[in-house]
């Protein structure tokens, strides 16, 4: 089989655009494929009729070589440690903006004015409350049930409270089912984290800024006044804002799949939190901390790099290595500042956890397995010390990370439901099991 390609005449696809064409020769014959290229990143070579052409499928497990879709909302050069949304550094945004005017320009596409920014947050506050038949949900947990669990379940469960906002065919609904996500994640993720503790829900506050009304669900108490903090309200709403996109991650494109199908919003984002509970994607924050309380001190840190590297042993050093980045994640360089920033607020001088992720970070850097693997901090490495010194429990973090990432989720799922030419997913397989075999009785087996 060769692959060559060769300059032709354009060739139109919905977002993007190419001069050339591959010729791909198999069993003597030869299929043209267009070549088609974005606004950034690499090509792609369009193989929609490879299996009719050729009666061939592609095989790639991970979809490590795969684009499964076009896009316009997130950019990453895995290379050079860049991330875009709609075209704007991440670090610009992280310094500059605010979570919901973030959100704003993921869903929509370009930053709000003040009067948009305004009107939108006014829609988001308009929906912090929950059905107040969605607490009954939570007294059915056990009290140490894992906050992804809860909320794998509640999220999924809105689908049986909101009717009016199911039909993926009407755009109305699906903004306002959007709105309701984006506004009760934090509502429902706070009460979570109450119920683990045997406390009282506390109800959202319409006059507070998204990260403060999260802050306080989480930490207020009926009988004292809650102060709020803001650094840790900045910090909080830099965390959400990294957090908030990354294109085609596995939960982002398990939302995609599932909203393939039809399935209502709240499934699919409850499908979403469900994929991101994985300690390679974003439960490696929770397992990040797990892993710095298990090394425990630097003297053990080369026992754990040795551990790492090696083949027989399963363990792999949390929030370090990535799919995309070969360079520093930009999001972890934001977060170590926000780190020192959190620390230095709270008072707290020298802490043990931070020095420790410090100087595992400064060996691994200098180690050439992780040179030659290029593997560096990612976006996890970081955030869960932070979370840590904010007083948050470590099973809650993966639960902020959802919040933040419900965002990306509905811009992405939107984009998908917007395209006309979108269609069910529904990959291929190489299949290697038993070929067609006559059928034994159960007296012969
Ligand atoms: C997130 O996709 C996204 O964008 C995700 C995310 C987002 O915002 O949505 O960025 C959020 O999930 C960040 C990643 C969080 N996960 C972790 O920190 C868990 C630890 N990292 C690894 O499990 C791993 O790096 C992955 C899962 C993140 C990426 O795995 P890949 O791309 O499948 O790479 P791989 O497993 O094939 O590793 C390549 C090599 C392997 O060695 P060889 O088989 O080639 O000899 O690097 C090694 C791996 O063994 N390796 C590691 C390692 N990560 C990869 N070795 C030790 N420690 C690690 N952390």
């Amino acid at each position: 089989m060769k692959l060559k390609a060769v300059c032709m005449d354009s060739s139109n696809s919905s977002n993007s655009t190419s001069s050339k064409i591959a010729h791909l020769v198999y069993n003597g014959k030869t299929v043209e494929l267009p070549v088609l290229s974005g606004s950034e990143g690499p090509e792609v070579l369009n193989i929609t009729n490879l299996y009719n052409e050729l009666d061939v499928f592609t095989f790639d497990p991970g979809f490590t070589s795969t684009a499964s879709c076009s896009s316009n909302i997130t950019f990453i050069d895995g290379e050079k440690g860049r991330l875009l949304y709609r075209g704007y550094p991440i670090q610009d945004l992280a310094e500059y903006c605010d979570f919901l005017e973030v959100a704003y320009l993921l869903l929509y596409g370009e930053l709000p004015n003040i009067q948009k920014k305004d009107m939108f947050i006014e829609s988001i506050s308009r929906h912090t409350l929950v059905h107040e038949q969605i607490s009954n949900f939570y007294r059915g947990f056990r009290r140490d049930a894992h906050p992804m669990a809860i909320m794998v379940g509640v999220v999924g469960a809105l689908s049986a409270f909101y009717h009016d906002s199911l039909d993926i065919h009407d755009e109305e609904q699906r903004k306002i089912a959007s709105i309701r996500l984006i506004a009760k994640m934090p509502t429902m993720a706070a009460m979570a984290y109450k119920y683990s503790m045997g406390q009282p829900f506390i109800y959202p506050k319409n006059n507070l800024c998204y990260s403060s009304n999260l802050l306080r669900m989480m930490f207020a108490v009926p009988c004292e006044e809650y102060l709020i903090n803001p650094v840790l309200v900045r910090a909080m709403d830099r965390i959400l804002i990294l957090h908030a996109d990354h294109e085609q991650n596995a939960s982002t494109s398990t939302v995609r799949l599932a909203g393939s199908s039809g399935a209502n919003p709240f499934a699919c984002i409850a499908s979403g939190i469900a994929a991101l509970w994985g300690p390679a994607h974003g439960g490696a924050n929770e397992a990040v901390l797990n892993m710095l309380y298990e090394i425990g001190n630097v003297d053990r840190i080369p026992e754990f790099i040795k551990r790492a590297k090696d083949k027989n042993d399963n363990f792999r050093l949390m929030g370090f290595g990535h799919r995309v980045y070969k360079n520093y994640d930009p999001r972890a360089t934001v977060l170590r500042h926000t780190c020192h920033e959190v620390l230095d607020e709270l008072g707290i001088k020298n802490d043990p956890l931070l020095n420790l992720a410090l100087e595992l970070e400064r060996i691994a850097l200098q180690d050439e397995y992780f040179i030659e693997k290029k593997l560096y901090p990612n976006v996890d490495f970081y955030s869960g010390i932070i979370f840590k010194a904010m007083g948050i429990p470590t099973s809650m973090f993966t639960v902020l990370f959802a919040i933040a990432r419900t965002v990306g989720w509905i811009a992405h799922w939107q984009e998908m439901i917007s395209d006309p030419t979108q269609k069910i997913g529904r990959p291929r397989q190489l299949y290697c099991g038993k070929s067609e075999r006559e059928f034994v009785s159960l007296q012969k087996r």
